[in-house]
């Protein structure tokens, strides 16, 4: 079976277009959606990452304003940020790009952020919520996996999901998601003792482990639907999965290419957040 190609790139430029249509609207209600984006020291892929960031919120109409603070930067004074952008009105996302240097406690910096603007959903109260099956904010790379299910037409009701990553980012997350959605989940990590045992009965695929190519033509089953959220830069310079796309596209019915795939839904539903956490500090007028 040749794959269908799971296009990111087109369902994503697709929703940016609403979303511009969608932030003229509220701009001319009296409603700019803004978002604050922090990065500690010089991580060169945070760095394209949070440029990536600005540049789209640019593209939509979003305000955005980013903050870079030296590696060295205390834990407190960090914190001291997150407090003041959780109490300015311009700023409805506050977003603290990850990893943080290994001084500062990430936990306690993802809890100081307001729920309400809490746009990456990483707070234990946004957490719980998606855990109890509650509307909120919902991490960026899960949410847009989800919308390219849904666009690709796979249908979730009592499918074997199998998802080989456990990060509180991606794997955790889009298992919940999966779940809600009815699938019969189950989560593979680096213990896992039979992982093709697991990745053979995948309805769906989901690959969050950051090893390249490591899921191979042999450890799937025909007409599997597969989404790679790996970014793996190898030495020649190559971009890939974590799976071997061209062994792997043979025998699925649907993939996500890398990259094209995954990619840009992240920050596609980083703007529908900040957009919607907007929505939602609005104000009522006081008649
Ligand atoms: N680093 C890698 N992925 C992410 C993400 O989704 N959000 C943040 N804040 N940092 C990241």
């Amino acid at each position: 079976m040749a794959a269908k190609i799971i296009d990111g790139k087109v369902i994503a430029a697709e929703l940016r277009e609403e979303m511009k249509g969608e932030v003229g609207e509220l701009k001319a209600s009296g409603l700019t959606p803004g978002l604050a984006v922090v990065i500690v020291g010089e991580n060169p892929a945070s760095k394209v990452y949070v440029g990536q960031k600005e540049k789209t919120c640019a593209n939509l109409g979003i305000y955005s304003e980013k903050h870079a603070l030296p590696a060295d930067v205390s834990e407190e004074e960090l914190i001291g940020l997150i407090h003041k952008l959780n109490g300015d009105p311009r700023v409805h996302g506050v977003l603290v790009q990850l990893p943080l240097p290994g001084h500062i406690d990430e936990g306690r910096v993802l809890e100081a952020i307001d729920p309400r603007k809490d746009v990456d959903g990483f707070h234990p109260v946004n957490v719980g919520k998606l855990v109890v099956g509650e509307e909120t904010l919902l991490p960026c790379t899960p949410h847009g996996i989800m919308i390219l299910l849904e666009r690709a037409g796979v249908d979730l009701k009592g499918k074997e999901a199998v998802v080989v990553g456990r990060s509180n980012i991606v794997g955790k997350p889009v298992s919940l998601l999966l779940l809600s959605r009815h699938a019969t989940v189950t989560i593979c990590h680096s213990r896992t003792r039979d992982l093709t045992a697991h990745t053979a009965s995948a309805d769906v695929l989901v690959a969050a482990v950051g090893k390249p190519e490591m899921i191979k033509a042999d450890m799937v089953k025909e007409g599997v639907v597969v989404i790679d959220v790996g970014v793996n830069r190898l030495e020649d310079g190559r971009l890939v999965g974590d799976v071997d796309f061209e062994g792997v596209k043979e025998k699925a019915s649907a993939i996500t290419p890398v990259p094209g795939g995954v990619g840009p839904m992240t920050i596609t539903m980083l703007m529908r957040n900040t957009i919607e956490a907007a929505k939602q500090q609005r104000v009522p007028l006081q008649l």
